[in-house]
């Protein structure tokens, strides 16, 4: 397939059957408001359409504008992010919308090197931003966008070292008009049709040109570099009650969960820490274990559970039936879970 017919078929198709997303503009109408899109394109690293879209009208409905989410108080961001992840994101989000409020006048900057200064905006973001919120011409690389590369042009040297390469591809392909389009239409293509494993070839809008379907095996694409396991690393959580509320603290602003609410825990090591770190002598009862996913390693987190009239000074007592306000993150969320059926289970009036 031409160069050029990559994207005009693609763009063909993307006019007929783009996803309808609260964040992306209607065919034929203008671009979407840069705050939506920087907003969108935030909370999609790493995490799903389906999951993003409720925290997308969550967080438009209580702050319109970025000059609303600049003025916002950062414990209610976090606290609304809470359950999407990577709460470094949501840190640099709140500096961003001040960044842009007090360096650029409330308006996002269109060029893509003035977005890469911004706080929590890299190579991808100021590029989709670039692209889609302002139809400058912008190399857009996500991880949906290399497998249909890789396939495209069935490219056999393996990820992560092929992704220099693989954009070079990209920016081979993208158009020098409705770059925004070509962009999410990649996505759209990656997220459906050229999916990782449910490939559906059969109306793929570029399989006359694809190599890796001419090969007769285009789920070999990508090719990946075998990962190593990750570490597993082990902790203890302390669920402590006192007349219907639970002691929460709020992790310290730096490193893994930063700044969200949490029940108190030590650090995660290799070895069972047991009690070693609990906050007080107590009755202490085994709730059960949590088994979490973290980008870089795996969390094996036990739940103990007890009753104190004083767990510290550096918290606060929360209502148990309250719990899915509190904002925790999710590892913290199913350790609360844990806790609250044992308590069911046992009686709430014993200890
Ligand atoms: N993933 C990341 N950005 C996206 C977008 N704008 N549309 C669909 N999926 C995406």
């Amino acid at each position: 397939m031409r160069v050029d017919a990559v994207a005009e078929n693609l763009l063909a198709w993307y006019d007929k059957h783009r996803r309808r997303l609260p964040w992306r503009a209607e065919p034929g109408a203008p671009p979407a408001d840069p705050y939506r899109v920087w907003l969108s394109e935030i909370m999609l690293q790493q995490t799903t359409v389906a999951a993003v879209k409720p925290y997308f009208e969550r967080f438009t409905t209580r702050w319109p504008t970025v000059a609303d989410l600049a003025a916002a108080d950062d414990a209610e961001v976090m606290t609304a992010w809470a359950g999407l992840g990577y709460y470094a994101r949501a840190r640099n989000l709140i500096a961003c919308a001040r960044a842009v409020v007090s360096d650029h006048g409330g308006r996002f900057p269109d060029a893509e090197a003035a977005l890469r200064t911004l706080p929590g905006v890299g190579d991808y973001s100021a590029a989709a931003v670039a692209a889609i919120a302002f139809g400058h011409r912008a190399v857009v690389v996500d991880a949906n966008v290399e497998r249909v590369v890789s396939r495209l042009f069935a490219f056999s040297e393996p990820l992560p070292q092929a992704r220099p390469a693989l954009r070079t591809l990209v920016d081979r392909v993208t158009p020098d008009d409705r770059a925004g389009d070509f962009a999410q239409a990649m996505m759209d293509l990656g997220s459906g049709i050229c999916s990782a494993r449910a490939l559906q070839c059969l109306i793929c809008p570029l399989s006359a040109g694809c190599a890796a379907r001419e090969a007769g095996t285009p789920e070999a694409w990508p090719v990946k570099t075998a990962k190593r396991a990750k570490p597993q690393r082990r902790g203890t959580a302390y669920w402590i009650e006192r007349d219907g509320r639970v002691w929460l603290i709020r992790r310290p602003a730096k490193g893994l969960l930063g700044g969200m609410r949490a029940l108190p825990s030590g650090p995660w090591q290799d070895e069972d820490p047991g009690l070693a770190d609990a906050p007080a002598a107590a009755d202490w009862r085994d709730a059960g274990t949590v088994a979490h996913v973290f980008t870089h390693f795996a969390l094996d987190l036990r739940v103990m559970t007890a009753r104190l009239a004083h767990a510290g000074d550096d918290g606060e007592w929360w209502p148990i039936d309250r719990i899915e306000e509190a904002g925790l993150p999710t590892l913290f969320a199913r350790a609360a879970a844990r806790a609250i059926a044992t308590r069911d289970s046992t009686g709430k009036d014993d200890g």
